[in-house]
């Protein structure tokens, strides 16, 4: 394997937790606020992969809008507008994992250059990252948006590839989402996948070549794989 010469990160559910928002869906749902966010999350998902199969692009925020009206309507919630909207702007407030913030530095006082690369638009992304001070650790934020397409899709995967000039085979994608992970090899690149809850891989014909159960694992696993 080639040394690691930069890192890619996903943003949501890898560095950031999206389940922050089940704090403001229990707040107005007492008592069914993970049970909301989690099927949120998955409708979320499942509708970025159904537009890019259709060939009908929507911003990210489009589909988590979508997605919390299917969980509203499927869930038999009663959502003003207005309980809607700051709903989803909760997704803008995401809280990274613990440990994020000193395991980026650590890679930074490396010399590793580091970006994500995210199916969010660049207003969700570059949001998230500077309401939690964490904007001042990434060389590059790069959203989905310029090709019209959500990951797993190559055209996206590409994007971080052209933006930090090394070749895919030199840069470390991270991800705790399978589906990503398996993606992200098939483009090419080296892969991590954290997987903190002890999930099953997808079946997807591809393997990461390192899996964590935390993001702290990170400065060494890369020291190792910089020195071989
Ligand atoms: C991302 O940040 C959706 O987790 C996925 O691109």
């Amino acid at each position: 394997m080639k040394p690691i010469k930069a890192l890619v990160f996903d943003l949501y559910g890898t560095l950031y937790d999206v389940h922050s928002v089940a704090g403001a869906c229990g707040e107005r749902f007492p008592g069914r606020g993970l049970e909301i966010s989690i099927l949120w999350r998955q409708k979320q998902l499942e509708y970025t992969w159904l537009r890019t199969l259709m060939g009908d692009y929507v911003p990210f925020e489009k589909a988590t809008d979508d997605a919390l009206d299917f969980v509203a309507s499927h869930l038999k919630l009663s959502l003003t507008t207005a309980a809607h909207k700051d709903l989803c702007d909760a997704y803008l407030r995401l809280q990274p994992y613990p440990g994020v913030e000193a395991t980026l530095t650590s890679l930074r006082e490396r010399g590793l250059p580091l970006a994500i690369l995210s199916n969010g638009s660049s207003f969700s992304i570059g949001s998230v990252v500077k309401n939690s001070g964490l904007d001042h650790l990434f060389d590059h934020l790069i959203s989905v948006e310029s090709t019209k397409v959500f990951k797993p899709h190559d055209a996206v995967y590409r994007l971080a590839e052209n933006a930090l000039g090394w070749s895919r085979d030199e840069i470390l994608f991270v991800s705790s989402n399978g589906w990503d992970a398996c993606g992200a090899r098939h483009f090419g690149y080296q892969v991590c996948w954290v997987n903190r809850n002890g999930n099953t891989l997808d079946v997807l014909g591809q393997k990461p070549d390192f899996a964590v159960t935390d993001l702290r694992e990170l400065p060494d696993l890369v020291g190792n794989a910089v020195m071989s």
